[in-house]
């Protein structure tokens, strides 16, 4: 009888540690590789130095706010240009400005998109130079 339940304490011992731990070891061996980012274009390569409208770290995080704000300025107010933090001047344009650097839309945008499962209606519209439409 006192041996059944030592028996019983251990085994809910255990299911207990498999428990907590258990978002440590599930999906090991099954890493969700993060998207490879294409720079390579012309326009990056001519630039001296490698960098985007603004930091990487604000562009990855707010560059959908960015450029909602670009297109509200410029469709509606008629602000055609904006001046970057670090005094750099760009037109504000989906395609005149990000995809003139960023070219290789399948290898950049769309990868990242995809990965996260977005998926950006702008390009209903917009035409990318060279892309043939699905
Ligand atoms: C229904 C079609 C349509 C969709 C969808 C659309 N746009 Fe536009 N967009 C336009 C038109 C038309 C203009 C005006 C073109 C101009 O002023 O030169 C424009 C202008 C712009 C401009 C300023 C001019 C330029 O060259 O880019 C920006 C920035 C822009 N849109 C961003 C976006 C973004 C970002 C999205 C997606 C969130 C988007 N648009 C979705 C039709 C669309
Ligand atoms: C002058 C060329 C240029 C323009 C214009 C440009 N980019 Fe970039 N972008 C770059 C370069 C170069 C990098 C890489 C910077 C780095 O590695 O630190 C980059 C990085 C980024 C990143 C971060 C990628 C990552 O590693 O997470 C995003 C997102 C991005 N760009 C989106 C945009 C969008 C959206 C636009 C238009 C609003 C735009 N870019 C306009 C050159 C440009
Ligand atoms: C580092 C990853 C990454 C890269 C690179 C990237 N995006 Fe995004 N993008 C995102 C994420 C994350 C979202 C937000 C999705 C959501 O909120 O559902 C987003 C959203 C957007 C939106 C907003 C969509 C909407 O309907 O409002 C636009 C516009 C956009 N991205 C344009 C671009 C363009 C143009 C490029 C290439 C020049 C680009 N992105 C590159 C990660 C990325």
């Amino acid at each position: 009888m006192k041996q059944h339940k030592w028996g019983l304490i251990i085994l809910g011992l255990a299911i207990f540690a498999i428990g907590i731990t258990f978002p440590f070891w599930y999906g090991k061996g099954k890493p969700a590789a993060p998207p490879e980012l294409s720079l390579d274009t012309p326009a990056i390569a001519a630039l001296t130095e490698k960098r985007c409208v603004e930091d990487t770290a604000f562009m990855r995080a707010n560059h959908m706010k960015l450029l909602q704000a670009w297109r509200d300025e410029s469709v509606r107010e008629g602000l055609r240009h904006y001046t970057a933090k670090d005094g750099r001047v760009f037109e504000k344009s989906l395609t005149g400005s990000c995809i003139r650097c960023h070219e290789n839309k399948e290898q950049f945008c769309d990868r990242c998109h995809n990965y996260v499962d977005a998926s950006p209606s702008c390009f209903d519209c917009h035409v990318v130079p060279g892309e043939v439409k699905k």
